[in-house]
């Protein structure tokens, strides 16, 4: 995020240009996943994922006895997204977690269906103990989310969230609608959940920050 506290720009689709240690961050930290969840606002916001291509990461994986990619996962209440976007040209297992709601009013349904292995998880909205179960049952335990805000809260919610990365950028996007790192309906401080900072980095003037959550 900004260093007031915005994850994307009034643009969303503006690209942001994060710097060369932050990405390797990012590239580190999906390098670890066995499925990376996504919120279904970034991926229409970002069109595409990045994959891994660095040889020694894909070989850490294969030693590991992982894919080579990470499965990538949007989670989508509602279904509403466009088959055109190059995220499913992309040469990945695609997931999609979705409700039935979505699955019945999606016009897009059974063009999804083709391109992504799609799960429904609950009537209205994402059921994240039957999610959780089912890819614990498949062999997936690395899970890493990259947001956008809205995934994050639900996460956070459903008691989700072990370890909590933050990088601060060194720069100011302002925005009364700009979406923060963690969105949803907000605590009260009784309420909050709570994080101890476990370790820090900082590199010239960014700022890496990683949390646990206090269970
Ligand atoms: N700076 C960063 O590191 C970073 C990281 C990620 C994203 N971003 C930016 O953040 C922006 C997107 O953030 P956002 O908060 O607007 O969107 P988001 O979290 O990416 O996606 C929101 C959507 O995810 C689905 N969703 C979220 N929680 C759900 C739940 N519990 N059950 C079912 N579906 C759920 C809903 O999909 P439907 O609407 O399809 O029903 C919801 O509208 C983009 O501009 C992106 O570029 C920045």
């Amino acid at each position: 995020m900004t260093a007031d506290g915005k994850i994307s720009a009034i643009d969303p689709k503006a690209p942001r240009h994060s710097d060369a240690a932050d990405k390797a961050h990012v590239k580190y930290q999906i390098s670890l996943a066995d499925l990376i969840l996504i919120g279904s606002g970034t991926i229409r916001a970002e069109g595409k994922m990045s994959t891994i291509q660095d040889p020694e990461v894909l070989a850490a994986r294969s030693v590991r006895g992982q894919s080579p990619q990470p499965i990538i996962c949007v989670v989508s209440r509602s279904l509403d997204l466009s088959a055109d976007l190059p995220f499913f040209q992309q040469d990945i297992e695609r997931w999609i977690f979705t409700t039935r709601t979505g699955l019945e009013r999606s016009p897009d349904a059974s063009a999804l269906q083709k391109l992504a292995n799609v799960v429904e998880l609950g009537d209205t909205d994402i059921n994240w103990d039957h999610a959780y179960t089912l890819m614990s049952e498949k062999g997936i335990n690395k899970i890493v989310a990259l947001g956008g805000g809205s995934l994050s809260a639900a996460l956070i919610q459903a008691g989700r969230i072990d370890d909590w990365w933050l990088t601060i950028w060194p720069v100011i996007y302002g925005g009364h609608n700009v979406p923060t790192p963690v969105e949803g309906e907000g605590y009260l401080p009784a309420q909050a959940p709570q994080l101890r900072l476990i370790e820090t980095r900082q590199i010239e003037s960014e700022l890496f920050l990683h949390y646990r959550t206090l269970k």
